[in-house]
This record gives structure tokens, C-alpha cells and sequence, in this order.
């Protein structure tokens, strides 16, 4: 949902704010921009279309100056085209500004500020904001900025630079993410961790209704409203290694092969003598322990997330025998469920920053629950407000398509719902042991089901040119359907339909032809026997069925065309491998077609915007 960047040093700013550009482009890429000040004034160069037209555009026309503001968008208020690109100026071109999020007040600020003389070029919200500044601009570049963000509502991080003033960077966030890098006589301010790693490890995560002044060698943070913050930074352990390829040609597939590692990080030190030990939960143990202080859980989040929290449903409520109810983050937020402080919300995103993840942990967290998160990026908005937060450790995920934290969100979970039935009692101890003995083979198997990455690969080569796919499972491997179907979508632009098996001969058999491959999961587990009659189901009626299958099943071979057959898994794990095959798939036919398999069209990684 856009990315932002600033930079004030002596190298050349150019440089740093492509480079971290690079590394934000998963937020949006459909157009981007710098404007740097080069001691003469301001000077700008934009591009609509992906970063690699913009840097094609400075090596011709280069940039010159050690301080600057960058971004890559996607697009809310206007087509993506190199005038709706930002950096978005004032009337004489003096103050630069780029932004995330929406201000929702545009209109009206615009009407105002047309009215007062001002001339407008583009069609986004964005633009009202150098012409504001400029409108209350009396010599004090943070000043104006402050003033002008008072008049503002809606969300957003922003960072701003002057002609006027060029040994200035003024950055501020509401409701979008912002970062601080500390450097070597040089600061920057990014949307995200990953633009600054090149730079520096040091960082302080700015709170919402905060911004910073930046010079040359110095730095304050504030509030808005002008009161001086003391904040620690931190440094971050993420390596520039794990933000690159490393010799992939995309980062998906490179996320999908790190999985065995990124599932042992995942599950480090959480595993103790046999049972599971989450340290961050222990100040609320008391509550968590009493089936009377928590009676209901409910999990929260988007896309990728949500699927997670449906898988997390049957296993909380298999272990810890309480009500288990799963919402998209979007419905939740303003829908009216009865929350009592009884109740526990599990929030569940890769990015920490999902708005709409972060509205209902807000909508609970005033209702009296007990709010925790299960997040990958340490330190952002959602793990901030939330009681306790679990993180995934799965390293950064710089793909758009979640691969890696989906499969280290649904390890949480499963260790979750061991912990908390260990701490109520509502699940034997040596089950709970065994369970966790099937867990920890789950690396191993992984690298099994990678191994056969070239066999998928020739098998999306059979199905590429379908243009409909219909994804069938059950139980804790429903949404393991639902997934496998989103990931397709996602990458191939090919139309898939996750759906539960047991449902489909209530309307999605009416769908059945040779023309619509049906992907069926089918893993040994205790509803094998009810896939195994889908299956010929869909076999009778002529279906061409992908089976994803346990290894030895020869039952199966006369039902199907094809198979990709895995080690047998737990049923209670088992989505954690089903999930590395679909992914498999999905990557492969999107290769096929020929996709930008990284950064699909329309989408953006970190949806922080309604
Ligand atoms: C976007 C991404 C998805 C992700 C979803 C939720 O739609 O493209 O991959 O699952 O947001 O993101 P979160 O960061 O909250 O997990």
C-alpha cells in the first residue's frame, strides 16, 4: 500500500532511496518517484509503471543531493500515471512530499485551497498536503508540516522535505506505518524495515500520532502536538541476505524453500521437556489457565491470515474445548459481537500492519478482551497494541503471495493450542507430547515435499492453460483449500474456488467437467474415507482430479489423472505440508503463464488502507 522513504546523510540520496525502494516495492509498483534537494532547489523525476522505469530514467537524467524523499504506489485516489506518482509539490515547487494511506478530508481541504489560488495537477488525496504546508509555511518547515497535519483527518505516514530549509527531513505517522533508521551521520525514515537494513540495524518504530525532525546530525521526536518523546531504538537481527534472492529468480520460490528452516526458527525454544512453552504469554497465564476468566476465543485476520485462523479453529477447538469462532478482520471491525473480558482475540498477520487487522484489534481491545497477536515483523503497529504477541520468526517475506509466515502462522497455532490445553488440562499430556513428536518432523518432511519442486513443475505444465480450478478438502484441510485456491488466484489470475468437499454436492458438482481440474486434497487422516467418496464423485462425472495424497496411496491411482504424493503427516499438522505442495503448484503454473509471479497485478503486500 505504497511505500515511503526519506533520507538525510552525505552520500548521495539517490542511491539509498532507490535501493530502499527496491526492497519496498512489494508495498505497491505502480508508479514511483524521488524528489531530492541538490542546494539550488528541488528537483524531481518520476515514472509510472514498475521501479526499473524510473531507474532507467535517472540513468539518464540523474539526481543529484544528500537529501531526499521517495515512493512507490499503489494506487487509491487517482490511475496509477506519472502525474498521480508521487512526490506530490507545491505551487512553486519548493516542498515535496510523499505519503501512505488516505486523507479523507481532501475534498474539502482542496476546495479550500483552490479557492485561496492554489493550482492542483494530479487526481490524488495526497496533493493537498504540500499546498497546505506551503499555505502555513511561516519559516519553520516542522511547524507548518504539524499545523498542517492537525487539519488532516485519515491515515497516513508522510515525509517531507523543502527547498526552503535543505538540511531537513520532517516525517510523521497516523494508522500507516513509519520507521527511523539511526546511521552513521545519516537518519532515514521508511514504511518498512527492510528499505533501511542497508544502512543501518538501528531502529526506532515510531507511534501513531508522532512524527520526527530531522537535520543534519540530530533527530527529535514528538507528537504531534509538540510534546518531546524519549524512545530507545532497537536492533533488528533481520540480515540484508535474507531481503535478497540469493541466486532465486523470485523471492516466492525462495520463501517456499526456506520453509523447513523458517519452521524450526518458528518453533525455537518454544519446545521444553516434551511440552510448549511460550515465555511472552506468562503474564497472562493466570487468565489464560481459568476456563472462567477466558470462555471464548475468537481469531481475527486478511487473506493468507484468515485462512490460518480457520485452520487454528479446529485445533483450539479440539484442545482447549471452548467456543472457537474465526472473522475476516473487514467484517469484523463493524459487525457487533458480543465481547465480553472473558473473551480472547487472536489476531493473526504476517505484516503486523493490516489495517483492518489492526481496526478490530483496536473495536476489541475497547470491548474488554484480551487481545494477542500472532505476528512475523517485531515491532510493528498491530504487536504494539495487542497484550501479548507470538511471533513467527520466519525472516522477512518479501513476496507478495505469503508462503513462509502462512506455514509458521498455522506452527503457532497448533503449538498454541497444545499450550493452552497443557496449561487447562483439557489435553492428556502424552498426547500432547506425541502431537509435538509429529510436529517436530514436519522440517524434515518439507524437505521431502520440496524435493519434488521439478515433478510439480512439469505438472503445472499440463495445467497451465486451464482457466478454472476448483480446490476440495476437508476438515483441518478445508482451508488448506481455501488457501491453495488464493494462491493460484493470486499469481496466475486463473479463477479458483476453494470449497469444503462434503459441501460440493450441494451446487459445485453442477460445475464438474473436463474443462475445470479439481485439486483435491486428500492426506491419510480421520475423513479419508469421506474424501476418498468425493473423489469418485467427481470421478463419475467425468472431473480431471489432482490429487495432493499420502505417499504409498495406491487406492486412489484409478480415480485421478494426477498426484503429488507427500510423507504421512499428523492430520493435525498436516496443513503445513499440503500447504508447501499448493504453493509448489501455484508458483509453477504462474511461471508458465509467464507471470510476475512476485509482484502480481493489483495487489500489494501490506494493505494498510481500507
Ligand atoms: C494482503 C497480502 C496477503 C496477506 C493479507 C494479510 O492481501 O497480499 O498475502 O495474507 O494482506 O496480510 P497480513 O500482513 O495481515 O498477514
Amino acid at each position: 500500500m505504497c511505500g515511503i522513504i526519506g533520507y538525510i546523510g552525505k552520500q548521495e540520496a539517490a542511491e539509498v532511496l532507490m535501493e530502499g525502494l527496491r526492497r519496498l516495492e512489494y508495498r505497491g509498483y505502480d508508479s514511483s518517484g524521488l524528489a531530492l534537494l541538490n542546494g539550488q532547489g528541488l528537483t524531481i523525476q518520476k515514472a509510472h509503471g514498475k521501479l526499473q522505469r524510473l531507474v532507467d530514467r535517472l540513468q539518464k537524467d540523474p539526481l543529484f543531493g544528500t537529501v531526499g524523499v521517495g515512493h512507490t504506489r499503489w494506487a487509491t485516489h487517482g490511475i496509477p500515471n506519472e502525474m498521480n506518482a508521487h512526490p506530490h509539490t507545491d505551487c512553486k515547487t519548493e516542498i515535496a512530499v510523499v505519503h501512505n494511506g488516505i486523507i479523507e478530508n481532501f475534498r474539502e481541504i482542496k476546495k479550500s485551497l483552490e479557492g485561496a489560488g492554489h493550482q492542483f495537477h494530479s487526481e490524488t488525496d495526497t496533493e493537498v498536503l504540500p499546498h497546505l504546508i506551503e499555505s502555513l509555511y511561516k519559516g519553520n518547515l516542522f511547524q507548518a508540516v504539524q499545523q498542517a497535519l492537525q487539519r488532516i483527518h485519515g491515515s497516513y505516514a508522510i515525509a517531507v522535505v523543502s527547498a526552503k530549509e535543505p538540511n531537513r527531513l520532517v516525517a510523521a505517522r497516523k494508522g500507516s506505518p513509519l520507521v527511523l533508521g539511526l546511521g552513521k551521520n545519516e537518519f532515514l525514515v521508511a514504511s518498512d524495515v527492510p528499505a533501511l537494513l542497508k544502512q543501518t540495524r538501528e531502529i526506532v518504530y515510531l507511534e501513531d500520532g508522532e512524527m520526527v525532525d530531522i537535520g543534519v546530525g540530530s533527530v527529535r521526536i514528538l507528537t504531534i502536538e509538540g510534546k518531546l518523546i524519549q524512545r530507545e531504538s532497537i536492533q533488528v537481527d533481520w540480515d540484508i541476505s535474507q531481503a535478497e534472492k540469493e541466486g532465486y529468480p523470485h523471492f516466492m520460490i525462495k520463501e517456499i524453500m526456506e520453509q523447513p528452516r523458517s519452521l524450526k526458527q518458528t518453533a525455537a525454544g518454544r519446545i521444553q521437556q516434551g511440552k510448549v512453552m511460550f515465555q511472552e504469554l506468562e503474564v497472562l497465564r493466570a487468565g489464560l489457565s481459568d476456563p472462567k476468566k477466558i470462555n471464548r476465543v475468537i481469531l481475527l485476520g486478511c487473506g493468507t491470515a484468515y485462512h490460518a485462523g480457520l485452520i487454528g479453529e479446529y485445533l483450539l477447538e479440539k484442545f482447549i474445548q471452548v467456543p472457537v469462532e474465526v472473522e475476516m478482520s473487514s467484517e469484523f471491525r463493524y459487525s457487533s459481537p458480543a465481547i465480553t473480558p472473558e473473551t480472547l482475540v487472536i489476531a493473526v498477520s504476517q505484516s503486523g500492519e493490516t489495517a483492518d487487522t489492526l481496526a478490530s484489534v483496536r473495536h476489541a481491545k475497547k470491548q474488554g478482551a484480551t487481545v494477542i497477536s500472532i505476528c512475523n515483523v517485531v515491532g510493528s503497529s498491530i504487536t504494539r497494541e495487542v497484550d501479548a504477541t507470538l511471533y513467527t520468526h520466519a525472516g522477512p517475506e518479501i513476496a507478495v503471495a505469503s508462503t513462509k509466515a502462512y506455514t509458521s502462522q498455522l506452527a503457532v497455532l497448533f503449538l498454541l493450542s497444545l499450550y493452552l490445553g497443557g496449561l487447562r488440562k483439557t489435553a492428556p499430556a502424552d498426547e500432547n507430547e506425541r502431537l509435538l513428536g509429529h510436529f517436530k518432523q514436519l522440517p524434515e518432511q518439507i524437505e521431502k515435499v520440496l524435493a519434488q519442486s521439478s515433478n510439480i513443475q512439469e505438472l503445472a505444465g499440463r495445467y497451465a492453460q486451464f482457466d478454472r480450478f476448483l480446490y476440495l478438502g476437508r476438515h483441518v484441510n478445508y482451508p488448506s483449500a481455501l488457501e491453495g485456491a488464493l494462491k493460484l488466484k493470486e499469481i496466475s489470475y486463473i479463477h479458483a474456488e476453494g470449497y469444503p468437499a462434503g459441501e460440493m454436492k450441494h451446487g459445485h458438482i453442477a460445475l464438474i467437467d473436463d474443462k475445470m481440474p479439481v485439486l483435491c486434497i486428500v492426506t491419510k487422516s480421520s475423513v479419508y474415507e469421506k474424501m476418498f467418496s468425493n473423489l469418485q464423485e467427481v470421478h463419475a462425472r467425468g472431473g480431471k482430479i489432482i490429487a495432493i495424497a499420502t505417499q504409498g496411496d495406491s487406492e486412489i491411482r484409478g480415480l485421478i489423472q494426477d498426484g503429488v504424493y507427500l510423507p504421512e503427516a499428523h492430520e493435525f499438522v498436516s496443513p503445513i505440508i499440503v500447504a508447501v505442495a499448493l504453493q509448489l503448484f501455484a508458483y509453477h503454473v504462474a511461471v508458465h503463464r509467464g507471470l510476475d509471479v512476485d509482484q502480481p497485478r493489483n495487489l500489494a503486500k501490506s494493505v494498510t488502507v481500507e
